[in-house]
């Protein structure tokens, strides 16, 4: 055959076959396939046209019109077809399943604070309510101000190191210079060699003694208060910690003062709420496990501080009196939530906080 030939029947067969190829592509890969079958680098257009160098010189530019002429077409053709493929996908998006963005979504679930921390934002807005302020005290601490200053002797079993956790010291430092502070009562210290009286001040934190059974954890909360004026009386200590139980265990549940000793106050006593979980004073005597049939439930130590105390930190101890009370926040989660296992609050197990 010669090469007009050729050209002649490439280009009939293009010509005569694109349309119907790209209407058979019913996707857009399968018309650029298609599209590359006539005009790619292996297309049959683009043979033929590789064909012109040899064709007679005389036939050579109505041949390459025609060839040019059939290019554009087929580029019309594949545009054409591109966009009706397109705009069908779209089509089919548009009348489908629809993606309604303003239906509620599947919720994440939702973290929440530990109880014993709902109950520490509780005790310091009550308190902060009576316009104490709120101070912070370091974990660890000197010896000084969690036992000297605060009028304990140097031999207090306290003191012990069966009882309280004291920091590694270099060589040649006193070991005992510096402890996991066993109380809050700390703050009562750094807060008074910062401050003249009048001050109020509620702090609460982790302290830390050698203790580890069911109702006592290495690592618990406390929650510290005091007040320093001229004038402060017994009667205002009673008249606040009354006040702060009926608001927290209810209005009238009883409230029992017994002395005790703390060297830091004196008179020193320990406080008793009626138990939460027999409700003895409610409904008569009964059998109860955690009040251990008493009626009570020990909350908290308290007292009128001690002059020791106020000459430590250069207070007049003629001019100002002062009362200070301090509780295991612990103590009144487990009142509150009638939980029986202090380690369970620790623990953090999902499957128990989920509970509270
Ligand atoms: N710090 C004492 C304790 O941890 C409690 C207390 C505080 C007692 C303030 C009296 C006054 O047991």
């Amino acid at each position: 055959m010669d090469v007009v030939a050729a050209f002649e029947e490439g280009l009939g067969n293009a010509a005569s076959h694109f349309q119907a190829a790209f209407e058979a592509a019913h996707d857009e890969p399968a018309l650029r396939a298609a599209n590359a079958r006539y005009v790619g680098p292996q297309g049959v257009v683009t043979k033929v046209m590789k064909l012109m160098p040899e064709l007679p010189k005389e036939q050579r530019r109505g041949l390459g019109q025609r060839v040019n002429q059939l290019k554009e077409q087929i580029e019309a053709a594949f545009a054409a077809r591109l966009d009706s493929l397109l705009h069908a996908l779209r089509n089919a998006e548009l009348s489908g399943h629809s993606l309604d963005v303003s239906l509620p979504g599947y919720g994440a679930w939702l973290g929440y604070a530990h109880p014993l921390t709902r109950v520490k934002h509780e005790l310091l807005d009550l308190f902060t309510s009576l316009g104490f302020d709120i101070a912070e005290g370091p974990e660890v601490d000197l010896h000084e101000n969690n036992f000297d200053r605060l009028g304990f002797p140097p031999d207090h079993p306290a003191t012990d190191m069966q009882d309280t956790f004291f920091m590694q010291q270099p060589v040649g430092v006193n070991p005992r210079a510096t402890l996991l502070r066993t109380h809050t009562s700390t703050v009562q210290i750094r807060e008074m060699l910062k401050r003249k009286p009048p001050l109020a001040v509620v702090s609460a934190g982790a302290v830390f003694r050698r203790d580890d059974d069911v109702t006592h954890s290495p690592m618990f909360m406390q929650l510290e208060g005091f007040m320093v004026d001229e004038g402060v009386s017994f009667a205002q200590l009673k008249g606040v910690l009354t006040h702060f139980l009926w608001k927290l265990f209810g209005k009238g549940i009883p409230v029992r003062f017994r002395p005790s000793y703390f060297p830091f106050v004196e008179p020193g006593g320990e406080v008793d709420v009626g138990c939460t979980i027999c409700r003895s004073w409610e409904r008569g005597p009964r059998e109860c496990r955690v009040c251990k049939n008493t009626g009570f439930m020990e909350i908290l130590g308290c007292g009128m501080i001690h002059p020791v105390v106020f000459e430590h930190v250069g207070y007049d101890p003629e001019r100002f009196t002062g009362f200070a009370f301090g509780m295991g926040l612990d103590r009144v989660a487990m009142l509150r939530y009638g939980i029986s296992e202090v380690g369970l609050l620790y623990g953090n197990d999902p499957r128990f906080l989920t509970q509270l």
